[in-house]
């Protein structure tokens, strides 16, 4: 998303999360083990449409943390096809064993960066919505550069999402929430739907780091831009 050069003059890319060797519980181990091969995306597939028994819209969640909101979106909205985006090895176990505890149809997981997978596998136009709740907000301004939001990932977006479609955005970081809106403001390709921001939408599920805001006194904000 972002290219910084390193000493020797040679490009790296700035990612958005660190990999951290989160210990896994031997639950989460397992359904990695007996799950990820049934729910998850396969990374052959040109289109990430493909990966669905019937065609129905399709919502991504990127940065789906321990995938509750996945969960419960997914249950609640048996209309659309769900992807969800996670490099959290923990996270996407815990969401592996409720997404087969809840029998879900209508999702796939892809453990993998979303940048790169919006680059490989999705087609431009072809998703109807994107969630993103909660992205790590990088406070410190010397790693601002690693936000999620950033003008080349929104372009990216705007060429997965169709034409009406939407992009769904939530931060308990003021800052963040500004951010947002001076790189979405930047964008022709997106009108903002929010003066600036919007209610809570009903199918937005409060989420771990919802909570964990909340708890440190933060106001939560919510963005919506649809896809002109
Ligand atoms: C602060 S957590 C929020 C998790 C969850 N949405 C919630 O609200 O509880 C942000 C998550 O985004 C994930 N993430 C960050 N960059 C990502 C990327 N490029 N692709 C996939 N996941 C990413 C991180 O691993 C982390 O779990």
């Amino acid at each position: 998303m972002t290219l910084e050069r390193n000493g020797e003059g040679h490009l790296r890319r700035i990612r958005s999360f660190v990999r951290r060797p989160g210990r896994l519980t031997p639950a989460q181990q397992r359904a990695l083990d007996t799950l990820l091969p049934r729910y998850e995306l396969d990374l052959a597939l040109a289109d990430v449409r493909d990966a669905f028994e019937r065609s129905a819209p399709l919502v991504m969640e990127i940065g789906f943390g321990n995938g509750e909101a996945l969960v419960a979106m997914a249950s609640a909205e048996p209309g659309f096809n769900f992807v969800g985006v996670e490099v959290h090895e923990p996270g996407v176990g815990r969401a592996l064993r409720a997404i087969h505890a809840a029998e879900l149809v209508n999702v796939r997981v892809a453990m993998r960066d979303a940048v790169e997978l919006l680059a490989r596998q999705v087609r431009p136009g072809s998703l109807e919505q994107v969630r993103i709740y909660f992205p790590d907000p990088w406070p410190k301004k010397r790693h601002h550069k690693r936000r999620i939001i950033q003008p080349e990932f929104v372009g990216a977006l705007a060429t997965a999402i169709g034409s009406g479609g939407l992009l769904h955005l939530a931060t308990d970081w003021a800052p963040y929430a500004e951010w947002m809106l001076e790189v979405l403001d930047q964008c022709d390709a997106f009108s903002n739907l929010g003066h600036p921001y919007v209610e809570r939408p009903e199918w937005r599920p409060q989420t771990r780091f919802e909570r964990r805001g909340q708890g440190r006194g933060h106001e939560i904000f919510d963005l919506l831009f649809a896809r002109r």
